[in-house]
Parts: structure tokens; sequence; C-alpha cells
């Protein structure tokens, strides 16, 4: 492991720290960030750790003027030894490196990321919670960090890994609305890439799933309006007769490395499970037949929610509870933490 630069020593911990329970998500920020810079002529340079205030974007740059910023949002577990490990850090490296790829921007390598997550989680391991209640999430963004106001690829980027603690999500059910005016991608577009603007266009359609009493929003496609695609920050999967189906990715929904994880787990349980378009009416045609089981929504940040319902407004979907979401987000939960030796590649 990558030694942190001397004077640095692990960060204390704010004056306030709550119970590891109730750290809810993104409230504490660990005081550091690991980061590394890459020049156009100079490639990467070397990883580093500085306090958090002492890095600044400048306002008249790519990342803040045009968005060029990718993200990952991964997490870091304490199992039952203490040891700490990350879950699946490489799957996310692949993918900001295709993040990068779509916004033009230099694609860090994977050792390079490797190095900044476990700096940062090295220097912030007081903040990882005890084993079952909580993880350190890392958020490692690439930006563009040259102060240039010109529409081109930037000559100068920054890879930096922030972090917070948080509390363990609770399984808990949701309510979700259909969003049949606003799209959150559409074909050829970014919908496959971690950035920000993804999810500054999503948040109009979150408060209006919360105006017509949702919890949140179910995105559809761009062409159609019928095809349900990505759920709020979450994959999407709903259980019809014997299978689980899930939507493929086209390139309008974000590969979900707990999409993939709950992917492999029903195939280990010998679940069929298919990743295929499926509409509204499809889903309200297996209703209504009597097909429809649970339905349930994934992502790093969330684990997995419940959805007991998705309505259009005008069509209602009830799904049932078949206990397939509770199994699987207890089974998820073990191999995230370490609680179990399956599926032990995973872990670093
Ligand atoms: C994640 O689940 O990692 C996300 O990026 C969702 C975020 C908006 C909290």
């Amino acid at each position: 492991m990558h030694t942190p630069p001397t004077g640095l020593y692990e960060a204390p911990l704010p004056a306030d720290w709550p119970e590891p329970e109730a750290l809810g998500f993104g409230r504490i920020l660990g005081p550091y960030l690991a980061h590394a810079q890459h020049g156009e002529d100079s490639g990467w340079h070397a990883p580093t750790v500085s306090a958090r205030s002492a890095l600044s974007v400048p306002v008249a740059g790519g990342g803040l003027q045009y968005g060029f910023s990718v993200f990952e949002g991964l997490k870091a577990y304490r199992d039952a030894d203490g040891r700490i490990h990350l879950f699946r850090p490489r799957d996310h490296a692949r993918r900001l490196q295709q993040s990068a790829q779509r916004l033009v921007m230099p694609e860090p390598p994977e050792e390079v990321f490797m190095t900044l997550c476990q700096l940062a989680v090295q220097v912030h391991a007081r903040y990882v919670p005890p084993f079952g209640r909580g993880s350190l999430y890392l958020r490692p963004t690439l930006y563009a960090e040259e102060d240039a106001l010109g529409f081109r690829p930037a000559t100068r980027h920054r890879l930096a890994v922030a972090v917070t603690p948080c509390s363990d999500p609770l399984p808990k059910s949701q309510r979700l609305w259909a969003e049949t005016e606003l799209i959150r991608a559409a074909p050829g577009g970014l919908g496959a890439a971690k950035t920000g603007g993804n999810y500054a266009a999503g948040l109009a359609g979150q408060m209006r799933a919360r105006a017509n009493g949702f919890d949140d929003v179910v995105w559809l496609d761009a062409l159609t309006h019928r095809e349900i695609a990505e759920a709020g920050t979450m994959n999407l999967f709903v259980q019809i007769g014997d299978e689980v189906v899930t939507p493929p990715l086209d390139g309008t929904i974000l590969a979900g490395i707990t999409r993939d994880s709950v992917l492999r787990l029903l195939h280990a349980d010998g679940v069929r499970v298919s990743e295929h378009r499926i509409t509204l009416d499809e889903l309200a045609a297996a209703g209504m037949a009597g097909q429809l089981g649970t339905a349930f929504g994934v992502g790093t940040a969330a684990r997995l929610v419940t959805i007991s319902e998705i309505s259009d407004g005008t069509t209602a979907i009830r799904f049932r509870d078949t206990g397939l979401a509770a199994r699987l987000y207890e089974r998820l939960k073990q191999v995230q933490e370490g609680a179990t030796h399956a599926l032990r590649e995973w872990r670093v």
C-alpha cells in the first residue's frame, strides 16, 4: 500500500461525531483529499494528500463551465476482524475510464485510481465505521482544472478522492412515479457516463415525483416514453413469473456495479435473470395476470430498495413482496461487508 506523505496523520474525528447508525449519507466529509494531477504533456503526476480546503476549482475552467467532470462512488467496509477493504474498486476504475472517454478526458490508469483510493482510506481509517454499522463512501472525481474558457479538451485535469462516512442503508420500500415528460437520457447521449449533469437533470424528475406524492422517479426511454430505464439514482429489477428482468445496458443506463453484483448473485442462486427492454404496459399486463413479484432498485449509496408501486398517474402497477428483495439485501450486505467467504475476489 502507498505510504501517505510525511507530516500527515490519520484524520481526527470531528467533535460532534454521531453514532455510526446516525451518520446518514454525505453529511460529514473527511478532512483530506487524495489527488493526482494530469498534464497533457507530463501525464499523471505522483499521488498526494492535502487538506480538502487546500484544493480549488477554477471558476473559468471547463469543469464548472462545460461540465468536464466525471466521478465514481464506491465503499470501504471494516470486516469483523477490523480490517478495511474496498468493494470492487477495479470495476469502479474501469467505469471511470469509460465515463472519461465519453467526455474526452484523460482516462486514469487503474493503478492511479487504486493508489488514490487506498491513500484516501488510509488517512481516514478512523472514519470507517465499525463492522456492520456502515461504510466509508469514496467519491473519486476527475475534473478539468485548467483556468481557461476555450471550448476544447483541457490540458490539465485532476483526479481527487473525497470521502464521507455513512450509515448502513436500511431495507426500505418506495412508491415510484414514472416520469412521462422529462427524460434522463437518450440513445447516443450521456446516460451511461457517471457525470454530474445526469444527476442535476434528474433532480427535477425527483421533485415532480415527490409533488405527486411518490418517493422517487422512474425514468422511461426517450423514444417511446414507455420502457422503464432507471429509478432515481438506482438500477431497476422486476420479477415477472419465475424470471427477474432488468433493462439492458444500451448506452442510456449507468452500468451499476451493484447491478452487476445482483445479477451475479441471482445467477449463483439459480434464479432466471434476463436483461431486456420492458414497458409499463407489459408490467401492467403481467400484474393483471397475477405474474408480478418483487421489484427493487439497487445502487452503491442505496444498496437495495424494494419497490411497492410504479405509477404514471394513469396506470398503477403494484408489486408483491415475495421475499426476494429482503434475501438479496442480506446477501449483498454480507458480501460487501466481508461477513462471508463467498466472492472474496470482490474485496480488495
Ligand atoms: C451512488 O450510488 O454511488 C451514487 O452515485 C448516487 C449518489 C447520487 C448518491
